[in-house]
């Protein structure tokens, strides 16, 4: 098991220290956020599988920032910054089942990160591969749906292959729902959405006039798949970077003080229990609504 305890060595980047970075991990955080973990699972090491908890989310996103700050602090190479990023993925994974949420969306490549050296590129495209390779049995005994959302075509055949391997063995699953963003971007998203709906028009199957937010949202990649509640990214960075910024539209935004690799099962659950203190209006007065439904009775204004 990997060593979660507190480096007190670690010292914080000028711009950490500005962000609120912990450096002893997230316990202190947690304790200045006067959070209680037992509030939201009784036992953390083996909380009741199946039940979302009154005001847990259904769909939580996660932008897993981090890794190379966390690596650099410690004088080791970026891709081992990724390396325990996939610990901490997988960690999230089981979390996720075990708080009952339907929906788990991880930003794990953008189409930004193209921009990186060839090398670390290469890293991340090869981790990819080993995570499918290496847990996509055990994501399928859980129950776990894979689905990848981003563009395909520019990608290598045998990585195309994997994650249709992945989506197909899955496809039946109904536990959780992975989303796994990959080659992802928002706005080429939205930009594709667009470009299809065009196509619809001029071929004649439908009117300019029919588009409206429903169907452009029913050609997103995440047709079909409810908007996230939660956002949650570490790292004490506080933006979006091209993810899910339609779907995001009356998301709660949690920002973590961590590193993606210290991200953990009890960080976690301190993010959904900051996330079932806030109450959500959706454009609307207080009392509307309870867990992100209208109340019977109550009537838009
Ligand atoms: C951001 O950290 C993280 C990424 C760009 C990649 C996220 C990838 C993983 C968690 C592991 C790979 C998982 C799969 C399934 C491919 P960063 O490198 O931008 O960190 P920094 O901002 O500190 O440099």
């Amino acid at each position: 098991m990997r060593d979660r305890q507190p480096d007190r060595r670690v010292v914080l980047h000028k711009s950490e220290e500005r962000q609120g970075v912990q450096g002893d991990g997230w316990r202190g955080w947690l304790a200045d956020q006067d959070m209680t973990i037992s509030s939201m699972v009784k036992d953390e090491t083996a909380p009741p599988a199946q039940q979302r908890l009154p005001g847990a989310p259904v769909h939580v996103g996660v932008i897993m920032d981090g890794n190379g700050r966390w690596a650099a602090r410690r004088g080791l190479p970026r891709i081992e910054g990724h390396r325990r990023g996939v610990e901490a993925l997988r960690e999230t994974v089981r979390a996720a089942i075990d708080f009952g949420l339907d929906y788990l969306t991880v930003y794990s490549f953008s189409m930004e990160n193209w921009n990186r050296p060839v090398e670390e590129v290469a890293d991340l495209m090869g981790l990819l591969k080993r995570f499918i390779r290496n847990d996509l049995n055990d994501l399928h005994k859980s129950g776990v749906k894979v689905k990848v959302i981003g563009a395909r075509d520019n990608l290598k055949a045998d990585i195309r292959a994997l994650l249709e391997e992945a989506e197909n063995l899955t496809k039946a699953n109904t536990r959780l729902t992975l989303i796994v963003a990959f080659n992802y971007g928002s706005r080429q998203e939205i930009a594709a959405a667009a470009r299809a709906l065009a196509q619809e028009a001029v071929a004649g199957l439908i009117a300019a006039s029919e588009i409206d937010e429903t169907l452009l949202a029913r050609h997103l990649d995440t047709a079909g798949i409810p908007d996230p509640d939660l956002i949650i990214r570490t790292s004490g960075e506080q933006r979006l970077s091209n993810f899910l910024m339609w779907q995001a539209a009356y998301s709660e935004f949690v920002f973590l003080p961590i590193h993606w690799p210290d991200f953990d099962r009890q960080a976690f659950s301190a993010a959904l229990a900051e996330f079932s203190a806030r109450e959500r209006r959706f454009g609307g007065v207080t009392g509307q609504y309870r867990n992100g439904k209208l109340l019977a009775g109550v009537t838009k204004t």
